[in-house]
């Protein structure tokens, strides 16, 4: 070779080196792109013609970042149409649109909009262009922009969502795009949309195989392979595997490549330790990656057994769960992360294993959690099939929508290690009828779509008929028996079911207000009483007693329930309604009261008293919980509870005399004096052979002299969703709570800003939008975030006659 051809071939060869690699970077660099797509909307209440146009003016429209929930941002009235029970907050019409651009570079990708979540009847246009209306206010769902885009220029999302038909829900909905939407931009050669499956078909301690399936969408019918990837939480990759498809599979437009890996000594997904792999899906053309897919990895057993209960990686384990709404108090509909992180923090200090998703498809972020922190799910699809509860609820969309609907739940949710059990629905109508069976059928049909799949995880229902007439039953559709209430059931079971496997799905709709107390605690009210009760009337001020000693007719105490659940392996475990208090569904009153009394953590997340028996009963941390108050009038007769553990006898003294010395016998669950009132304290002191494991005090109050500032957390992330949850105390002049302090406080923030408040009384029509609250027996939280850029964010509170109180934040 001459030297100036040699020369040439090195500069060809350097310029294709360049070339080759600047490609690759890029491929690689933009094999899939996931965006946040929650930024800058435009938002108008009420209908507007044309809106779904690209010309459209959106100029005066308010400038939002969702997720957004425009009910919450409404007022309490008694004439709004989704009515108490809904939550007495407006529905109506809003339209969201979104301008934003698309680069020239995307022109040879796929490009597709993904919602996690719009409540409800939701309309959506690309330039345009319609996309596709979706009715089910809970199903995530994703449109391909890919044809209408205008690549290098501007491009308009228009949506409206329809919630004015109410009621629809028999609990608070929320209205809007009310969780996260995401821009997802992929290459033609792509893993399909849910387009993996990881299941583990065979785990022991020394090996566990990983089954996965990967659907790879190829309609250029390129020559791919793939390669996965199996890392552990240290991100060190233990197992890896992939290969190259079959000509069949290259020429078809989507393919299934079934991989097998093993991973040895695998750690396996405890609750308590809930140790994640995660499963890294490559997809290859030559040596370009034009594909990256992550897909969530616990390595676990389980199975439910008719005499055993729930056996979890081979050992007994009783599912001590809670049913949830989705709404996150004050925050309304609107999803955040933290605020439900913090529900689960809460939730699991209290030694709760298991949440119910009641009843609907969650968001991905609470499965997310679920898997992180260790609990175990139900995860549940509908509240009601062909048959209405309300006017205008799903029933009206069910033959058009409903494989649809639970195929996606499925494939959207099949690969969370925290997903134990579907539901195919809660207390549905078709159960009852003796003559119109067709309730059979569905159960049979939607057992099908499940199982077509995902045959992992057992099937259930959330019966309230548990005679064996329950068509639901009789089908034959269902894994696991499941029953809602009916405690005094739950012994004769295996008469009933001879062989079958139960699990309680619903539990005790037990009530409580925080810090209200009714005597004497012994006595157990119905509220209301029977089914048929007309115009109940309770406490004037719906109030309900914190001692657990009221339920809906149809539940039970929160210790009448658990005394036989705890009885009784093959009892695999329950779902209490519910761990926190929800918008609507006021049981046992109506308006005024908008939200809930069920909760074992009121609307705000504060703990009620019966928290405090499940910890005693569910953890191993020594409990010692001391109540009520210590304010009443002298002379009154009032019955002091305590619930402890780790512990023989706990002793109370009265301003230092002892009142005796308690303990549990039977199956007791708390202990109890009945004292004459005098102010001064109260103390317990909990001890095990004669050493002291415990002491409580309480003093009475004197009147409210100071505000007392607990943030949970000090340092938050900057940006619009990272919160800190400030509890706001009102203390008398030695430091005591005021039991019954109601000031109004007002709050100032400067280096961020006030999200939400609230006191959690169901009764306040205040708005939790306000800068200010009241406090509600002794308490008040204020949720509140940083500003885009890190710095200080200083908290004032500030309320007539009290000192003030101020803390400071930090956000990075
Ligand atoms: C159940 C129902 C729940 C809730 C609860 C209140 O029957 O499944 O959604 O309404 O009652 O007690």
């Amino acid at each position: 070779m001459n030297s100036s051809l040699h020369k040439l071939s090195i500069k060809v060869i350097a310029f294709m080196v360049v070339i080759f690699s600047s490609l690759t970077l890029y491929a690689q660099q933009t094999s899939r792109t996931v965006a946040d797509f929650d930024k800058g909307w435009k938002f108008h209440l009420g209908n507007v013609a044309s809106a779904e146009k690209k010309t459209a003016n959106d100029k005066s429209w308010r400038t939002l970042n969702l997720p957004h929930d425009w009910s919450v941002e409404g007022e309490f009235n008694k004439d709004n149409p989704a009515t108490q029970e809904g939550g007495a907050l407006p529905g109506g019409i809003g339209w969201y649109r979104k301008t934003f651009t698309v680069p020239a570079a995307s022109k040879n990708k796929l490009v597709y909009i993904d919602f996690d979540g719009v409540y409800q009847h939701s309309d959506v246009w690309i330039n345009g262009h319609h996309l596709g209306f979706r009715p089910n206010g809970y199903i995530s769902f994703r449109y391909e922009l890919t044809p209408y885009l205008n690549f290098g220029g501007t491009n308009v999302i228009a949506v409206k969502v329809n919630n004015q038909e109410q009621p629809n829900s028999r609990w608070y909905s929320g209205s809007g795009i009310y969780r996260n939407v995401w821009l997802v931009t992929t290459n033609k050669t792509a893993i399909d949309h849910w387009g993996t499956y990881v299941t583990t078909p065979k785990v022991n301690a020394d090996s566990a195989t990983v089954a996965i399936d990967v659907k790879v969408k190829n309609p250029a019918h390129a020559h791919y392979r793939t390669q996965v990837l199996i890392y552990d939480a240290e991100n060190k990759i233990v197992s890896t595997g992939g290969g190259v498809p079959s000509a069949q599979q290259w020429a078809d437009t989507t393919a299934t490549l079934s991989n097998k890996l093993k991973v040895v000594k695998p750690n396996l997904w405890l609750v308590n330790r809930p140790y994640l792999y995660k499963v890294v899906t490559q997809v290859f053309i030559g040596t370009n990656k034009v594909d990256e897919y992550t897909t969530p990895l616990g390595i676990r057993y389980f199975e439910f057994d008719a005499d055993k209960g729930f056996l979890l990686n081979g050992e007994p384990l009783k599912i001590l769960g809670v049913c949830d709404h989705h709404d996150l108090g004050s925050l309304g509909a609107a999803v955040n992360t933290r605020a439900l992180e913090r529900q689960l923090q809460i939730l699991k200090a209290m030694g709760c294993n298991g949440i119910r998703t009641s009843h609907n498809p969650p968001a991905p972020e609470l499965l997310d959690l679920c898997d992180k922190m260790g609990f175990i799910v139900m995860d549940e699809a509908f509240d009601m099939w062909k048959m209405q509860k309300n006017k205008y609820d799903y029933h009206l969309y069910w033959d058009e929508w409903h494989k649809r609907d639970l195929e996606d739940q499925l494939l959207r949710d099949r690969n969370h290690p925290s997903v134990f059990i579907w539901s195919i629905g809660n207390e549905i109508v078709e159960q009852f009828s003796k003559t119109d069976t067709s309730g059979r059928n569905i159960a049979r049909e939607l057992a099908g779509i499940v199982h077509n799949l995902d045959t992992t995880r057992p099937i259930t229902a959330a019966n309230n008929e548990p005679q064996t007439h329950n068509n639901l039953i009789a089908s034959g559709a269902l894994d696991l028996i499941g029953y809602n209430y009916h405690h005094q059931d739950y012994e004769s079971f295996h008469k009933r079911y001879p062989g079958k496997k139960f699990i309680a799905t619903e539990t005790n709709s037990a009530l409580q207000t925080r810090g209200h107390y009714d005597m004497p605690s012994d006595s157990i009210r119905r509220w209301p009483p029977s089914w048929d009760t007309k115009d109940f009337k309770g406490n004037p001020d719906n109030t309900v007693s914190a001692y657990d000693n009221v339920s809906a007719y149809w539940g039970s105490t929160h210790e009448e329930t658990w005394k036989v659940m705890k009885k009784f392996d093959f009892l695999s475990g329950m779902y209490i309604w519910t761990g926190f208090d929800y918008l609507g569904e006021p049981t046992p009153y109506k308006w005024p009261s908008r939200s809930s009394y069920f909760g074992i953590i009121d609307l705000a997340g504060f703990p009620k008293d019966v928290y405090y028996m499940y910890q005693s009963e569910w953890t191993n941390k020594p409990v010692l919980h001391l109540f009520p108050h210590w304010n009443w009038e002298p002379g009154k007769t009032v019955d002091v509870w305590a619930y402890y553990n780790n512990a023989d006898e706990v002793e109370l003294f009265l301003n230092g005399k002892s009142m005796g010395v308690k303990n549990k016998t039977g199956d007791d669950l708390h202990v109890m004096w009945r004292l004459k009132f005098e102010p001064g304290t109260i103390k317990a002191v909990s001890r095990k052979n004669g050493t002291v494991v415990l002491t409580k005090e309480i003093h009475t109050a004197g009147a409210p002299a100071k505000i007392e500032l607990i943030a949970d957390r000090k340092i938050i992330n900057a940006g619009s969703k990272d919160l800190s949850f400030i509890t706001v105390r009102i203390l008398d002049k030695a430091g005591n709570i005021v039991p019954n302090a109601d000031n109004r406080v007002k709050f100032a923030v400067a280096g961020g800003s006030l999200v939400s408040v609230d006191n959690g009384d169901p009764v306040s029509h205040d708005s939790f939008r306000a800068d200010n609250r009241k406090a509600f027996n002794g308490l008040a939280l204020a949720i509140i975030k940083g500003r885009e850029t890190p710095g200080d964010i200083t908290f004032t509170a500030t309320a007539e006659g009290l000192k003030p109180a101020t803390i400071t934040l930090k956000t990075k």
